[in-house]
C-alpha cells in the first residue's frame, strides 16, 4: 500500500481527497490518502500532492518521498527549495488549459474588437468604428508551452496571424515559432496584442522591461496571465502613461492580493483580474495525478517534470 499526503489547506483535502482514493482505487492502486493532521511518519509518505499556499516548507523528513506533485503549472514558489530532494513534477490539466484558453480568447476579443468602447457608451452619439478582422491584428504569445501553444492553436484559428516565443525551438502548425534574443525582437515589434504565459524564473523576471516594452508597436495592447514579475511595474506604468501602450489587462501581480493602494487598482488603462485566467480544475487533474503515481510506481519516467536548474 503507498500513501499519498495532500499538503495544502482544508480546502485542497475537500477537493482532492475523496476523488484521488476513488482515482487511485480505480486503477488499482491500493493507497492511504491523508491529510497533515493525521499523524503519520513523514518517511512512510509516497506521494506529496503540494498546493502553494501549503505550510510545508521543510520537505528533508520526507526521506521515502517518490515525487512531489504540484497542484498548480507554475512552481516558482517549490522549485528552488533546497531541502526538496524528490522528483518536481508540475500541473498539466486540461481543465486548466481549457479555462485559460477561453479567459486569453475573451480578453484578446475585448481589445481586438474595441468591445468597451461599443458598449460602455451612455452619451447617445451612434459613433460606428467597425474593427478589423482579427488577420488584421498581429498578435504575439511569449511563452509556447502547454498553455500558450493552446492559446496560440485557439487564437490562430480565429484568424489572428499568431506568433510564439520559446526558449527552445518549435514547430507549430499554423503559428511563427521565434526564439532566442533575435526571435523575441522579432516577436514583440510586431505585437500589437501581447499575451505573457511565460514561467517565472531567473531567465523571465522583469523580462518585460522598459526596453523591451518600447518594442512594441505603439497602441499596443498586454495580457498578463502569467506571472506579474514577468513585468517591471515601474516601466508598464510609463509605457501606459505615454501612451505607447494602450492598455494593459493583468490577471498576475508581484504581491498578491494587489495591495489596496496599488497604482494598478486606479489606473484607467489598466484592468486588474483577481488570479482568475485559470486554475486546476480537480475532476480532470485527478486523472493527471493518478497517472503520474502509476508511472512512478512501476518506474516508468514521470511526466511534466520540472528542470529545478531552469526553474520550470
Ligand atoms: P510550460 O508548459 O512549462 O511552458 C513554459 C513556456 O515558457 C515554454 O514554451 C518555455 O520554453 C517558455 N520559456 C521558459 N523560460 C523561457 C525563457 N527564458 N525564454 C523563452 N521562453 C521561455 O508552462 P505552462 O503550463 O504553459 O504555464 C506557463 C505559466 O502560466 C505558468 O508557469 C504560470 O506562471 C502561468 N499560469 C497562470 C495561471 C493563471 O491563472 N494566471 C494559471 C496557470 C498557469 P520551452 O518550450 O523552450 O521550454
Ligand atoms: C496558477 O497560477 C498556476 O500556476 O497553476
Amino acid at each position: 500500500m503507498i500513501r499519498v499526503l495532500i499538503s495544502g489547506q482544508r480546502v485542497d483535502w475537500d477537493e482532492y481527497g475523496e476523488p484521488l482514493l476513488a482515482a487511485l482505487t480505480n486503477a488499482g492502486i491500493e493507497a492511504e490518502v491523508i491529510h497533515e493532521r493525521m499523524p503519520r511518519a513523514p518517511e512512510t509518505i509516497d506521494y506529496i500532492i503540494y498546493a502553494p499556499w501549503s505550510d510545508m516548507k521543510d520537505f528533508s523528513p520526507f526521506t521515502g518521498a517518490k515525487a512531489v506533485i504540484n497542484l498548480w503549472a507554475g512552481v516558482e514558489d517549490v522549485v528552488t527549495n533546497d531541502s526538496l530532494k524528490a522528483p518536481l513534477v508540475r500541473m498539466v490539466d486540461p481543465g486548466l488549459t481549457g479555462g485559460m484558453v477561453e479567459w486569453c480568447v475573451a480578453h484578446a476579443l475585448r481589445h481586438h474588437l474595441g468591445i468597451d468602447r461599443d458598449v460602455c457608451r451612455r452619451n447617445a452619439v451612434w459613433d460606428q468604428c467597425v474593427p478589423p478582422l482579427a488577420r488584421e491584428r498581429p498578435l504575439t504569445i511569449l511563452g509556447l508551452g502547454v498553455l500558450g501553444r493552446a492559446v496560440a492553436e485557439a487564437l490562430s484559428s480565429l484568424g489572428f496571424p499568431v506568433a510564439g516565443w520559446s526558449r527552445s525551438a518549435k514547430d507549430v502548425p499554423g503559428v511563427t515559432c521565434l526564439s532566442g534574443e533575435g526571435g523575441l525582437v522579432e516577436a514583440l515589434r510586431r505585437a500589437e496584442l501581447l499575451i505573457l504565459l511565460l514561467p517565472l524564473t531567473p531567465a523571465t523576471e522583469e523580462l518585460m522591461n522598459s526596453e523591451r516594452l518600447a518594442l512594441l508597436p505603439k497602441g499596443a495592447i498586454l495580457i498578463n496571465p502569467g506571472r506579474g514579475p514577468l513585468i517591471d511595474d515601474d516601466a508598464l506604468l510609463a509605457a501606459l502613461d505615454s501612451g505607447h501602450i494602450a492598455h494593459a489587462t493583468l490577471d498576475v501581480f508581484r504581491e498578491e492580493p494587489l495591495p489596496g493602494d496599488h497604482p494598478f487598482w486606479a489606473h484607467p488603462g489598466i484592468t486588474v483580474t483577481p488570479h482568475v485566467a485559470s486554475a486546476t480544475r480537480p475532476d480532470t487533474a485527478v486523472g493527471v495525478i493518478v497517472e503520474n503515481i502509476r508511472r512512478g510506481e512501476s518506474g516508468k519516467p514521470l511526466l511534466h517534470l520540472v528542470d529545478r536548474r531552469l526553474g520550470y
